[in-house]
């Protein structure tokens, strides 16, 4: 089984941006070291790829050749339209994953393009949140 990570914007700057929300210096490692050790752990091939371009993760998406995807759209999330056709034009099962609780910021961090046509969402679990979202993903799939 093989799997995507794909990452929109500002995702590479964990552990430098905001660190009150995001965490702080490390989280970054962390949260990449706990993804690629579940991998492991659950016997699947992983491949975690990122983009600042909305179009670019729309050809990553439809382009991809994978059994499911993690994705984590930073800002788009609340904004992307294309995203989500681009997500069900693949018709590849994904988990939406954000590293903060979404739901305890902003209003307009609550909207989700994505949310009603993910597998699931995973929310709030900071450094653990790829490995949780690869979890639940794995379980998705294998039911
Ligand atoms: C984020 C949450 C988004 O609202 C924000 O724009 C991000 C990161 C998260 O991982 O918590 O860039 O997706």
């Amino acid at each position: 089984m093989k799997i995507l990570l794909i990452e929109g914007p500002l995702l590479d700057k964990i552990g430098e941006r905001e660190p009150q929300i995001y965490g702080e210096k490390g989280t970054r490692e962390k949260l990449m070291g706990a993804f690629y050790e579940k991998a492991a752990a659950l016997g699947v091939e992983v491949e975690a790829v990122s983009d600042y371009a909305e179009g670019n993760l729309a050809k990553i998406i439809v382009n991809a050749e994978c059994d499911g995807i993690v994705i984590n759209p930073g800002a788009y999330t609340h904004t992307s339209i294309l995203l989500r056709d681009a997500l069900l034009c693949a018709g590849i099962p994904f988990v939406e994953a954000h590293i903060s609780n979404v739901f305890a910021r902003e209003d307009f961090r609550r909207k989700s393009y994505l949310s009603d046509v993910a597998a699931g969402v995973i929310t709030g679990l900071g450094s653990a949140t790829y490995a949780a979202a690869l979890e639940v993903l794995i379980t998705f799939l294998r039911k």
